[in-house]
C-alpha cells in the first residue's frame, strides 16, 4: 500500500525567487525505510514538511503538484489530521518538549485529541516502554540528556500511533554513541512494529543496515533512489555531498584493483566486509 505520494512536487518559500523543490514524484510504501541525503541546502528538510503538512500549513509560499499521505491531499488535510498519519520529530527535541514531567509531555497531544483517560493511559505505558523509557516517566524533560530528549520527543510521536514517523536529522545534537542508540531503536519501529520510516540524517553508516530505499537530493531533484547498495554500487554519491561510509569506500576501492569476483557486493558494514573477504580468502 503507497504510504505518501508526491506527484510533480514544487515549492517555493514565500519571499523566495527560486524553487527549493523541482518536480518531485515519489512514491513511499508502507513499511518502508527511507533515508533522504544531499548537501545543506538542497531540500530535504523541505521535502518532509511537504509529507505531513506543515507545507503549505505554517510555512507560506508556492505548492505546485500534490502529495498525499494515505490518500489525503495535503492541501485539504490540516496537520492535526495528517499527524495521526505521518509524525514529525526534529532535530532539536527542545522545541518539542515543554511539559512539566516525560508522562505529561507525551500524553499532551494525546488530550488534545480527546481520547478517553484510560486510553491515553495506555499509549503513554505502551510508547514508554517501546523507547526504553519507563524510568524516565517522572523526570522534567530539562533534566534529560540529549538522547534521552530525543527519545521522549519519539515517544510522544509514537504515541499518536501514527503509521509513519518522519524524522528530521534527530540525531545531529548526539555524541556517536547516543546516536547509534536511538537509530537502533528506531530501527525497532520499522522492524517490529511496521512503522515507515523516513529519515534525514548524515550518518549513513549507522543507518544503511536498515535502510531499503536511499534517495540523493540535489538542488531540489531526485538525483537518485534505489536500494543503498545498488546506488552504491552504481554512483558516485559524493560530489552530491553524501557521507559515503569508508567500508563502503574501501570497498569500492578494492573492486576496483582486484578482479571482479572478489568483491561481488559492495559491504554496508564493517562486519560485512570481514565476510566477503573471508570468504574470498577460504576459495568460497
Ligand atoms: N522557512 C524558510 N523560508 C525561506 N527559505 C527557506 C526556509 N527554509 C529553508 N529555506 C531555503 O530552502 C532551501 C532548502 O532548505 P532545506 O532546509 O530544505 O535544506 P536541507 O537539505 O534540509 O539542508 P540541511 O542539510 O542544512 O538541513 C535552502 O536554500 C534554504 O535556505
Ligand atoms: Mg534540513
Amino acid at each position: 500500500m503507497i504510504a505518501i505520494e508526491a506527484r510533480k512536487l514544487g515549492f517555493m518559500y514565500a519571499g523566495s525567487s527560486s524553487w527549493v523543490l523541482k518536480d518531485i514524484d515519489l512514491e513511499i510504501y508502507e513499511r518502508e525505510f527511507v533515508l533522504l541525503a544531499g548537501r545543506s541546502g538542497c531540500g530535504k528538510s523541505t521535502l518532509l514538511r511537504c509529507f505531513n503538512g506543515l507545507i503549505p500549513y505554517f510555512y507560506e509560499g508556492e505548492l505546485e503538484g500534490e502529495v498525499k499521505v494515505y490518500g489525503l491531499d495535503t492541501r485539504n488535510h490540516p496537520p492535526y489530521i495528517l499527524s495521526q498519519y505521518a509524525g514529525m520529530v526534529f532535530q532539536n527535541p527542545d522545541n518539542q518538549l515543554f511539559a512539566l514531567t516525560v508522562e505529561a509531555d507525551i500524553a499532551f497531544a494525546l488530550e488534545n485529541l480527546s481520547l478517553p483517560r484510560d486510553e491515553i493511559r495506555e499509549r503513554v505505558d505502551w510508547a514508554l516502554k517501546v523507547m526504553g523509557i519507563e524510568d524516565l516517566r517522572d523526570k522534567s524533560p530539562n533534566e534529560l540528556s540529549g538522547g534521552q530528549k530525543q527519545k521522549v520527543a519519539i515517544a510522544s510521536i509514537l504515541a499518536m500511533k501514527p503509521k509513519i514517523i518522519i524524522l528530521d536529522e534527530p540525531t545531529s545534537s548526539l555524541d556517536p554513541a547516543s546516536a547509534k542508540q536511538l537509530i537502533d531503536t528506531i530501527a525497532e519501529l520499522n522492524y517490529k512494529l511496521g512503522i515507515t520510516i523516513i529519515i534525514a540524517e548524515h550518518r549513513l553508516d549507522m543507518l544503511l543496515p536498515y535502510v531499503n530505499r536511499l534517495i540523493v537530493m540535489n538542488d531540489g531533484r531526485i538525483v537518485f533512489q534505489g536500494n543503498p547498495r545498488d546506488i552504491l554500487e552504481k554512483y558516485d554519491v559524493m560530489p552530491y555531498g553524501v557521507p559515503v561510509p569508508r567500508v563502503v569506500r574501501v570497498a569500492q576501492q578494492l573492486k576496483k584493483t582486484l578482479s571482479g569476483s572478489t568483491i561481488s557486493r559492495i559491504p554496508l558494514t564493517v562486519d560485512e566486509l570481514v565476510q566477503d573477504i573471508r570468504r574470498w580468502r577460504s576459495g568460497k
